[in-house]
């Protein structure tokens, strides 16, 4: 038989360097999949080989089998380690990525601030607090009466068109949006015993436009004293040390006579601001007096036994005049910006 063999050693070696180079070309494991067929697989130079082995003459089937089968054993091992290889790198790649330098410092977050008016109200409450003095509350939507009645506005005084105030529809219902926390005064005087002294921080509402100098919703806080004896020199003593502490040890304060339907004498309170931008001077602070008789006994409380004082200032006036705000609407804003300036104070 002069048959030729074809699956010589030589065509075994180039088979076997071919799919070695390719194996070893493979930098990472898509690569080494994406060249398995060319190496190992059905498309390789070795499985072509292999393919031939059925049609040989007999006597050289053994021997090209052996042989064929040792260089595929050879290149299955190569592949093996070659996969092991880029498996323990592509795993250390991705520990790399996803490593955390817990040593490197944290990306800055925005902290944020508390609004002026919060700092401020929380402060003027501390001052009475400190004092031995309850803080109050009310609700928002009041009634009619707690808000003008209870206070001694006639059903058509002109005091009641003092405030402008919004009213709540429908009109039978007589609830209006505070226009001062006043009706404070009077909630405070029916639930709680004499003696009495309260401050009541909170938001009051009128029809203004929001502006330089106005806006329809601000905070109020409001003064109650209720004991026997009071007079007008208890109301200035604590007006006088409540005002050195908001604008100095230099700070005065001025009483103007004045009106309101709830109390009686009334005056307009000016304070001096000795650290005033601009120069020292006298500015308009609140209104104040002592609780008109009507009032207490409204509150069914006896004028011949007790007597009291009252005061209510605006707390966005007191921030604009003591921390120079000039304009209303940076109040509203809510810029953190804004609010940053007076300290972060969480
Ligand atoms: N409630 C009055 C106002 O809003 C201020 C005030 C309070 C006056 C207490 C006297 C006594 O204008």
């Amino acid at each position: 038989m002069s048959a030729e063999n074809p699956i010589t050693q030589t065509a075994i070696d180039s088979a076997v360097a071919a799919a070695l180079a390719s194996i070893n070309a493979a930098a990472d494991l898509a690569a080494l999949k994406a060249a398995r067929a060319t190496s190992v697989g059905e498309q390789s130079q070795i499985a072509k080989l292999n393919a031939l082995v059925k049609n040989l003459p007999n006597e050289f089937k053994a021997s090209a089998g052996q042989l064929i089968g040792k260089a595929r054993g050879e290149l299955n091992a190569a592949f093996a380690t070659r996969e092991a290889e880029l498996f323990v790198l592509a795993e250390r790649a991705k520990l790399a990525a996803e490593s955390v330098d817990v040593t490197s410092a944290a990306a800055p977050t925005r902290m944020g601030a508390r609004h002026p008016l919060s700092l401020l109200q929380d402060q003027i409450s501390d001052v009475f607090v400190g004092m031995g003095w309850e803080i109050a509350e009310g609700p928002e939507v009041e009634s009619e009466w707690f808000n003008f009645d209870a206070l001694n506005f006639d059903a058509d005084h002109p005091a009641r068109a003092m405030q402008d105030t919004f009213f709540v529809e429908p009109v039978e219902s007589h609830l209006v949006l505070r226009t001062h926390t006043s009706p404070v005064q009077v909630r405070s005087m029916l639930e709680r015993d004499i003696p009495i002294y309260v401050l009541c921080p909170g938001r009051v509402f009128r029809t203004d436009e929001l502006d330089a100098t106005h806006t329809p919703v601000f905070h109020q806080v409001e003064g109650l004293a209720i004991d026997k004896g009071l007079t007008m020199a208890d109301l200035r003593g604590t007006l006088e040390h409540f005002a050195r502490i908001m604008f100095g040890e230099g700070a005065q304060i001025r009483l103007r006579p004045s009106f309101f339907p709830f109390t009686e004498p009334s005056a307009e309170l000016d304070v001096w601001h000795p650290g005033a931008k601009g120069g020292a001077r006298w500015v308009e602070w609140g209104g104040c007096g002592m609780v008109n008789p009507n009032v207490l006994k409204a509150a069914g409380i006896d004028p011949e036994v007790y007597s009291g004082f009252a005061f209510g200032m605006g707390i966005e006036r007191t921030l604009m005049f003591r921390n120079d705000v000039r304009d209303m609407h940076d109040m509203v804003e809510s810029d953190v910006r804004f609010s940053e300036q007076f300290g972060v104070n969480l």
